[in-house]
């Protein structure tokens, strides 16, 4: 075990928000069998995770590869203490969910008009009226609503995203009774001073996490800059997989062995197992067929073991 070195105006402890079996899986083209998944989602609890995004409830033909989520649910077990969000578009999206006994649903929104569009095959204001019914009814059953807005910092089609644009959007989508709101970097185009930025434009972290796709090699740096600005919960994805299929360019999302690497190394308590995280990558990457993208998983894998 090495030594930590502490850095001033971290918090002591962040939650990693896993997003592998959703975000991670989502992008793959030949689809992974649901016992995989199950597997996948077991192995990520006994490494100490307690947020595993684990599936979606959208259109089925919109993302073939989480056609299976009803399945999904059904076998896959759930360890108490630990929580399974779902991504849930809209209202037939949450009828699925409740029929699997889901607890914590996530809505998705975007900054922009281009990807609401493509996205979500809504403009930007109509994607409000879609959402608003699914909040107000998950509250009512007594689920939690986590809110993602994504192109945040720029859209492959309309370039950067205003920043008042980006807290309009997330501030409505709060106010529809969110309990967090996740700032995706959809296409990994942010630098470290936007994060900052950014989250000043919403007068603080209070109930902001961030969600980083490494396109650009910027995540860990970005990453960094949020929880100098206060921010303690961090998506990331096993072995880096991921990106959204409706998004050009939006590769891997950050890493979550990558992550723990820094963040054990600056003190920073996740509750997580990095040699467990590392094995499930590795054991995962041979399912899909290729290496994992994780720079740690790379250096670790061969010797399971920090040097
Ligand atoms: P639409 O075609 O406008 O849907 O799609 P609709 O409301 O017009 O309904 C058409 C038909 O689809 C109806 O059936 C509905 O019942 C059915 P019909 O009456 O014709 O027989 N339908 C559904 N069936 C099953 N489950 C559903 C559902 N909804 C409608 N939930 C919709 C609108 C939102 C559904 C579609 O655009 C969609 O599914 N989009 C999802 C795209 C997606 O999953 N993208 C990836 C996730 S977002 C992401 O990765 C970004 C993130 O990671 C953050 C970041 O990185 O920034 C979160
Ligand atoms: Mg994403």
């Amino acid at each position: 075990m090495r030594e930590p070195y502490r850095m001033e105006g971290l918090p002591e402890r962040v939650t990693v928000y896993e997003v592998g079996p959703r975000d991670g899986l989502q992008n793959e083209a030949a689809v992974v069998p649901v016992a995989v998944k199950a597997e996948f989602v077991a192995r990520l609890a006994a490494a100490g995770h307690t947020v595993i995004e684990a599936t979606s409830f959208v259109h089925p033909r919109w993302v073939p590869q989480l056609a299976d989520a009803a399945e999904l649910l059904t076998v896959m077990e759930r360890v108490p203490g630990v929580r399974y969000p779902v991504l849930v578009p809209n209202e037939r999206g949450l009828d699925r969910a409740l029929e699997h006994g889901v607890t914590e649903i996530a809505i998705f929104g975007s900054a922009t008009e281009t990807f609401a569009a493509k996205n979500l095959n809504r403009t930007l204001e109509s994607q409000f009226e879609m959402f608003a019914p699914v909040v107000a009814r998950a509250l009512e059953h007594g689920l939690k609503v986590r809110a993602y807005v994504s192109m945040c910092f720029g859209d492959p089609w309309e370039g950067p995203t205003p920043i008042a644009q980006v807290a309009e959007v997330g501030r409505r989508l709060l106010d529809l009774g969110c309990h967090e709101l996740s700032l995706g970097d959809t296409i990994g185009v942010g630098t470290p001073g936007h994060v900052s930025a950014l989250i000043d434009a919403f007068g603080g972290p209070d109930r902001l996490a961030v969600h980083f796709h490494d396109t650009y090699g910027q995540a860990l740096a970005n990453t960094l800059a949020a929880l100098r600005a206060g921010v303690t919960v961090v998506d990331a994805s096993t072995g880096g997989i991921g990106g959204c299929p409706y998004a050009e360019s939006a590769t891997g999302n950050l890493a979550t062995e990558d992550l723990v690497w820094m963040l054990h190394g600056l003190g920073v308590e996740t509750g997580l197992d990095l040699p467990a995280l590392v094995e499930t990558s590795t054991w995962l990457a041979a399912r899909l067929g290729r290496p994992s993208p994780s720079r740690v998983v790379q250096a670790l894998s061969p010797r399971k073991q920090a040097p």
